[in-house]
């Protein structure tokens, strides 16, 4: 089989909210059973899908952002979706990179694709001129936050949360 990064148009839209909302189930079911404190946190809308499509479609147009599919003689199987963002202004640092979603389906894991678009973004950001590529990960998620120590990222602060 015969993998392309490509970057995503328009079309590309209706299918990469499908792999979104595969990714949503995935979470619900593997990663919040693990700590039952996130489900009311992480309830979705029925119109999620709606509000994905939009933001997908601003980061598709956008030169400060990119969307990349992995895609499979015409069938995607993966999406990552990168931006600037901005950091707090007392910084001299103005801005870095922002891996927002990756996904690969399942079938098509294990295979160095994962990586693959990690890589994709890392080269995005250094054509961008932005020096960090930064991620937030569940810490109920260690396949994800395994894969993103072997290719480099390290903690450097960590949420905490408290309900009030
Ligand atoms: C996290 C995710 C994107 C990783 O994608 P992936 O394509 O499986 O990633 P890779 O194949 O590059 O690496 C994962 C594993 O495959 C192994 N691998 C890498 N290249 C390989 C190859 N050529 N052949 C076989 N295995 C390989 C790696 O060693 C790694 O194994 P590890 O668990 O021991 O580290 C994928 O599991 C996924 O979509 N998960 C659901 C969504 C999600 O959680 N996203 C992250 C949100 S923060």
């Amino acid at each position: 089989m015969k993998f392309v990064v490509r970057k995503a148009k328009i079309k590309d839209i209706p299918e990469i909210t499908k792999m979104w909302k595969q990714f949503m189930k995935d979470h619900d079911d593997t990663v919040i059973p693990k700590d039952p404190r996130m489900k009311p946190q992480l309830k979705r809308p029925q119109t999620a899908h709606n509000t994905f499509s939009k933001f997908l479609a601003k980061n598709i147009r956008s030169k400060d952002a990119t969307v990349f599919v992995l895609d499979c003689s015409g069938t995607l199987i993966g999406y990552a979706i990168g931006f600037k963002k901005k950091t707090p202004p007392v910084f001299k640092m103005k801005e870095i990179g922002y891996l927002s979603d990756i996904y690969i389906k399942r079938g098509y894991r294990s295979k160095g694709l994962g990586s693959k678009m990690i890589d994709e973004l890392r080269e995005w950001c250094k054509n961008k001129g932005l020096k960090y590529l930064s991620l937030i990960v569940y810490e109920k998620n260690p396949r994800a936050q395994k894969l993103y120590s072997r290719k480099g990222f390290y903690f450097h602060s960590r949420e905490m949360r408290m309900k009030v």
